[in-house]
């Protein structure tokens, strides 16, 4: 019911360790809370269910003084408990009680998270699918801060943990790939989840307003591969957009057919990886495969030479040479008809003055 529970654990842990460095720094809990934390507050509070499971119902109040809502009260949150003891079990907390547009708590309103009621969470909790997240099972309960602080459940670094704590697969897959294998390294510069995805605007990858929509895929890439800045530090190439966009498949896909290849019909989305990994769906082993996905029938022939041709490099061979014979005739024919005008003007200009020569006495004479 609420996956990310553990995952919570997991950043309580994280918390713990910067709460005790601050321990002199954290606000005591304020009066009506300690109603509340005279059974909350003591460690190891908890209920056996009925059905075995057991409900821990202990709650350090340091998580909460050092996040976002150190000013809240318990209350404010969990509205619903309005007497002490409380008989039933309390509902989940509703964030939008503050976080609406034009809130007089002074919760911050950014368009982004007002965006959430339509992507494709949003629309599944609408629909009654109990498994999609509400706010706190990606922002977490009582630790919650904003994404630039490196300690947030939704900063950079954590974003796949919280996703993947529901879509496994994916994120196993993206573990594995360069981008999740150099995030493990601690390179800031490769993409999480929501840097393809968006955060509170996720939509289907058919939707053509995705970012992941086959339409849009190329230009969430290049938001990163057509920088030379970022790239040349990681000694990739910034040329594979300009060159993707100029090929067959770009310039298809430009005009509205988005059954042309984009850059993760042959990369993949979740699975990328290097060209020199025997894993990777453009490694030269594999690449008859990955186009064969499309064009039946694709045989090493088929597949033979570079993809991403760069008629400026030497190593694009034939387009290469082609490239260059074009420039070459291109220049030469240039060259020729400026020869021909420079001549046809000297040929003019001599004939006119020959002519002139001619008339010139004659008209002199009164
Ligand atoms: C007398 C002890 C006691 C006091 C005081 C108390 N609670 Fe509880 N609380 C419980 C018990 C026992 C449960 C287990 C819920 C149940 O199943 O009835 C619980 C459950 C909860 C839950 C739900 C936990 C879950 O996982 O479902 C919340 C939230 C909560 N309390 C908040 C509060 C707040 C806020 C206050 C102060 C206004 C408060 N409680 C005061 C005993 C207490
Ligand atoms: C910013 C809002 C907020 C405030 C303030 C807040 N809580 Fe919570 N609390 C949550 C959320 C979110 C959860 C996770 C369950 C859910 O989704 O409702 C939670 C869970 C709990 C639980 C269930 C056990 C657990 O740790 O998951 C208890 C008990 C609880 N809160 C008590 C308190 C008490 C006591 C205070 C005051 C010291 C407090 N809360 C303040 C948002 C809040
Ligand atoms: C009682 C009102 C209230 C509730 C309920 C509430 N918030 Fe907040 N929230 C605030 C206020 C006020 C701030 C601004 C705190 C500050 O900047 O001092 C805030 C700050 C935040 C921030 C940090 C934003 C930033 O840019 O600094 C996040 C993220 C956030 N809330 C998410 C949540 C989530 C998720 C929930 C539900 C579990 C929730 N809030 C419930 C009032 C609330
Ligand atoms: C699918 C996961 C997810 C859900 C669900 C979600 N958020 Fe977010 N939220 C994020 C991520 C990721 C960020 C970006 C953090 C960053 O990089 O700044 C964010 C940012 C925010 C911020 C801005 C804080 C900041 O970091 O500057 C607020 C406020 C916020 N969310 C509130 C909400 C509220 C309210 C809801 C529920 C209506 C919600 N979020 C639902 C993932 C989620
Ligand atoms: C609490 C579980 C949960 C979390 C956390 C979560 N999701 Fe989801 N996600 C779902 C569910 C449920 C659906 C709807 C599946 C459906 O209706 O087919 C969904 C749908 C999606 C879809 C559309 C899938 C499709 O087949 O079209 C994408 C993309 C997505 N989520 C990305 C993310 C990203 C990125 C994050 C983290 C920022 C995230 N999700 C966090 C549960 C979760
Ligand atoms: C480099 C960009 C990128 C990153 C990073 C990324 N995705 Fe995706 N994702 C895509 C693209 C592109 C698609 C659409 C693929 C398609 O149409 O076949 C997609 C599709 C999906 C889908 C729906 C289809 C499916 O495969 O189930 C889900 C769910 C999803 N992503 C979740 C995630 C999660 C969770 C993470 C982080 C662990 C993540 N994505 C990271 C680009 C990305
Ligand atoms: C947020 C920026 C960002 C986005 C978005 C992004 N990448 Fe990357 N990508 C990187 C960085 C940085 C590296 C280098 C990682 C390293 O080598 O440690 C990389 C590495 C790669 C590599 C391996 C290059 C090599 O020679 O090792 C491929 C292939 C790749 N990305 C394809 C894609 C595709 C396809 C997409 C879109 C679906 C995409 N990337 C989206 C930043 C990004
Ligand atoms: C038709 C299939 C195809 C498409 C579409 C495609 N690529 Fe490639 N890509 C390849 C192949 C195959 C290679 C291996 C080298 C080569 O043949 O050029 C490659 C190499 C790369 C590399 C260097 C990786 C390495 O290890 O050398 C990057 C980065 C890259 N592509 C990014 C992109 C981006 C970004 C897009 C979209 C703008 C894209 N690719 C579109 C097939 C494709
Ligand atoms: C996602 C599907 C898809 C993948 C994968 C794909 N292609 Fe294509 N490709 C197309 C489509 C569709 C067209 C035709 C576009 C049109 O005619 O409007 C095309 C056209 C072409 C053309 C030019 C027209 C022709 O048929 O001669 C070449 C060459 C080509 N692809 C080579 C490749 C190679 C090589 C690969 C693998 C590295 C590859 N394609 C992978 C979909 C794909």
């Amino acid at each position: 019911m609420r996956p990310a529970r553990p995952l919570a654990a997991l950043f309580a842990l994280l918390l713990l360790g910067a709460a005790a460095a601050r321990a002199q720094e954290v606000p005591a809990a304020g009066q009506e809370d300690l109603r509340c934390l005279g059974c909350h507050g003591k460690p190891g509070f908890k209920k056996v269910l009925s059905s075995g499971q057991v409900l821990d119902l202990f709650v350090d109040p340091t998580f909460l003084r050092l996040s976002s809502h150190k000013e809240r009260r318990c209350v404010e949150c969990h509205a619903d408990v309005n007497e002490v003891p409380h008989k039933e079990r309390p509902q989940r907390v509703n964030c939008r009680r503050c976080h609406y547009e034009g809130n007089t708590a002074g919760a911050p309103q950014g368009e982004r998270y007002l965006d959430f009621e339509n992507s494709v969470h949003g629309k599944a909790l609408k629909a009654g699918n109990t498994k999609a997240p509400v706010c706190q099972d990606c922002h977490g309960d009582h630790n919650i801060l904003p994404g630039d602080n490196g300690r947030s459940n939704v900063a950079h670094a954590h974003v796949p943990q919280v996703c993947g704590a529901c879509h496994l697969q994916v994120y196993a897959q993206y573990r594995e790939s360069v981008h999740g294998k150099a995030l493990a390294r601690g390179v800031k510069d490769v993409p999480v989840c929501t840097d393809c995805h968006g955060e509170h605007t996720i939509a289907r990858p058919e939707e053509t307003s995705s970012s992941v929509n086959a339409g849009n895929v190329s230009n969430t890439c290049a938001r990163c591969h057509s920088k030379v800045a970022i790239m040349e530090k990681y000694g990739v190439k910034a040329e594979q957009v300009a060159t993707y966009q100029e090929s067959f498949h770009g310039i298809a896909n430009e005009f509205g057919v988005l059954k042309a290849a984009n850059c993760s019909s042959c990369h993949t989305a979740h699975e990328i990886l290097p060209e020199d990994d025997p894993r990777s769906t453009v490694a030269a082993a594999n690449i008859p495969g990955t186009c064969g996905r499309c064009h039946p029938g694709a045989n090493a022939n088929f597949a033979k030479g570079r993809i991403h041709l760069n008629p400026k490099d030497r190593s694009a061979g034939v387009v290469y040479w082609v490239s260059l014979g074009f420039k070459v005739l291109t220049i030469g024919t240039l060259a020729g008809l400026f020869v021909h005008i420079l001549m046809d003007l000297y040929r003019q200009m001599k004939g006119r003055r020959r002519a002139e020569g001619g008339a010139g006495p004659a008209g002199e004479t009164p």
